[in-house]
């Protein structure tokens, strides 16, 4: 989808080539009855009668209306401008408008606007025309392609918004694709040729190591994990140097299962279909490539990528086995379903080699993650207070939140294993803490963040599919980080919506 600013007045607007119209309309907004310009006029008279309020949400479509030159124009009621309330107003315009054959939209936001607003305005906007195509046989092409945004007022800082929210876009529906497709149309094999074609360009590398590279570096947990699969593992390291190489760059690491049935520990066959989306972190990762390559920030990023299936078979890994990480620690595998620690604990050891500044790994990695924060937040977990608080902020600034979790060394007692130096699962109780603490003990060389998506990347029920969820916020993140190079103190961090964070401990890791 294309995206194109311009400074216009709603009367100007109006008169824009379009196919049709949307005005983002503000609640302390009043409109004025005697105003000149019709839309205005007409949103007045609708407010007298009753008939429209400026409440979150409320629409009024106006259709060839006298003095306007667009057919179709939907007011919608963005209340304050908060990203939540931006959101549900372009999905209910959107939902007046989506009958018709749309090309070209205009989207005017009246009053004073802020970049993050137009962000979210023209992602939700993407998010609510998108739909999954690639393995129908009679796909209903999309005909939205371009938007033209206006406003009456203009800076850079808008500007910038707008460019970013297209490559935004562009890596978020490409997380959505390969999340979408079924495990068949998106094996390990597949997902690393994606992310060398998005790795193509001066700035860019791909590697992709196979089974055999796997063996020799020592992979010894993911490979337990990859055993009982016919596919062949991939790991895939994608390079994005933006910046000189004297600067360490962030390492992303995203959970690659391809198709998670539990392994021996098999999972009911209810929903199990879902299961196709446990490589949401992996496609968030190929996302933010993406939205990397059309911005090109000064920055460099390493995205690490253990892909495989995990499959019940004569050879799969059994419960009770002890296999030894790359690390050199041995793991009893006591639950052959908690895989997606497996192949993380490996590439956390692989991404010491870079001498990051930051790890972040993202992972659809526990249902008790979806029990304690639902969809609405990602899992955050981090020991490092200054990474986790720019990560909270990066999720508020871009509506794709997330919320703080704990990691008392407490939580990891259950971990401990007669057999192994640590088991691959606790009690049933805080599972998503004591993942956590499982990939803790793997992260001792760097400042790194978790965040578990197994809540956020998709959604079920009648309208499944994926989210794109976390693009926005980890790209959000790397781009401040390029806009801010001098590492940023705690103390002068805008505070998150999370009152209930430790202390800062400065470079404390436990
Ligand atoms: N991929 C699942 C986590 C998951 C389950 C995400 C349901 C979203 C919805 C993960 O590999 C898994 O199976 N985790 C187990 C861990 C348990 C065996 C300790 C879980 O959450 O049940
Ligand atoms: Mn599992
Ligand atoms: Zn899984």
């Amino acid at each position: 989808m294309n995206f194109e600013f311009q400074k216009l007045s709603l009367s100007h607007a109006m008169t824009a080539t379009v196919d049709a119209l949307v005005v983002l309309w503000p609640s302390q907004v009043q409109p004025d009855s005697k105003a000149v310009e019709p839309v205005t006029r007409l949103v007045a008279q609708a407010i007298a009668h009753g008939d429209f309020d400026l409440k979150a949400g409320a629409v009024l479509s106006l259709y060839s209306q006298p003095g306007i030159a667009t057919r179709h124009v939907v007011v919608v009621c963005s209340a304050d401008n908060l990203p939540g309330q931006i959101r549900s107003a372009m999905q209910a315009a959107w939902g007046a408008l989506k009958a018709s054959k749309i090309k070209r939209l205009g989207v005017h936001v009246v009053g004073e606007t802020s970049a993050q607003a137009l962000q979210m305005a023209l992602s939700s906007l993407a998010d609510a025309s998108y739909s999954y195509t690639t393995t129908l046989s009679k796909p209903k092409a999309r005909s939205l392609k371009q938007v033209l945004v206006s406003s009456t007022h203009d800076s850079v800082e808008l500007r910038q918004s707008v460019i970013h929210a297209q490559a935004l876009v562009a890596g978020v529906e490409l997380a959505k694709e390969w999340a979408n497709r079924p495990a068949n149309h998106a094996t390990p094999t597949l997902l690393a040729e994606t992310a060398k074609s998005i790795a193509s360009g001066r700035a860019f590398k791909c590697e992709v190591l196979g089974p055999k590279e796997v063996a020799k570096l020592g992979m010894g947990a993911f490979m337990a994990v990859a055993q009982g699969s016919a596919e062949p593992l991939r790991f895939i390291v994608m390079r994005y140097n933006g910046a000189s190489s004297s600067q360490a760059p962030v390492v992303l690491v995203g959970k690659g299962i391809t198709f998670d049935t539990g392994g021996i520990s098999i999972k009911p066959a209810a929903e199990m279909d879902e299961m196709k989306y446990d490589m949401g972190g992996a496609a968030s990762v190929l996302g933010v490539f993406k939205a990397l390559g059309e911005l090109k920030p000064a920055i460099n990023v390493i995205g690490l990528i253990p892909a495989t299936e995990n499959m019940p078979d004569g050879l799969a890994v059994k419960p009770g086995d002890v296999v030894t990480s790359m690390s050199g620690q041995t793991i009893e595998i006591l639950n052959t379903d908690a895989e997606g620690r497996l192949v993380l604990c490996d590439a956390l050891t692989y991404a010491e080699r870079f001498k990051p500044k930051a790890v972040i790994d993202i992972a659809t990695l526990t249902g008790a993650c979806v029990i304690a924060l639902g969809a609405v937040r990602t899992g955050l977990f981090s020991s490092d207070d200054t990474l986790a608080i720019q990560l909270q902020q990066a999720g508020e600034t871009s509506g794709d939140t997330c919320w703080r979790m704990p990691l008392d060394d407490d939580y990891a007692e259950g971990l401990k294993s007669r057999f192994a130096d640590v088991a691959n699962v606790a009690g049933r109780a805080a599972g998503s803490v004591t993942a956590a603490k499982f990939l803790q003990r793997f992260t001792k060389s760097f400042t790194w963040a978790h965040l578990d998506i197994a809540g956020t990347a998709w959604r079920g029920g009648a309208a499944k599919g994926a989210t794109g969820r976390p693009v926005g916020l980890l790209l959000q993140y790397l781009m401040s980080t390029a806009q801010a190079p001098a590492a940023s103190k705690p103390d002068t961090q805008p505070q998150a919506a999370d009152k209930t964070k430790p202390k800062a401990r400065a470079a404390s890791k436990d």
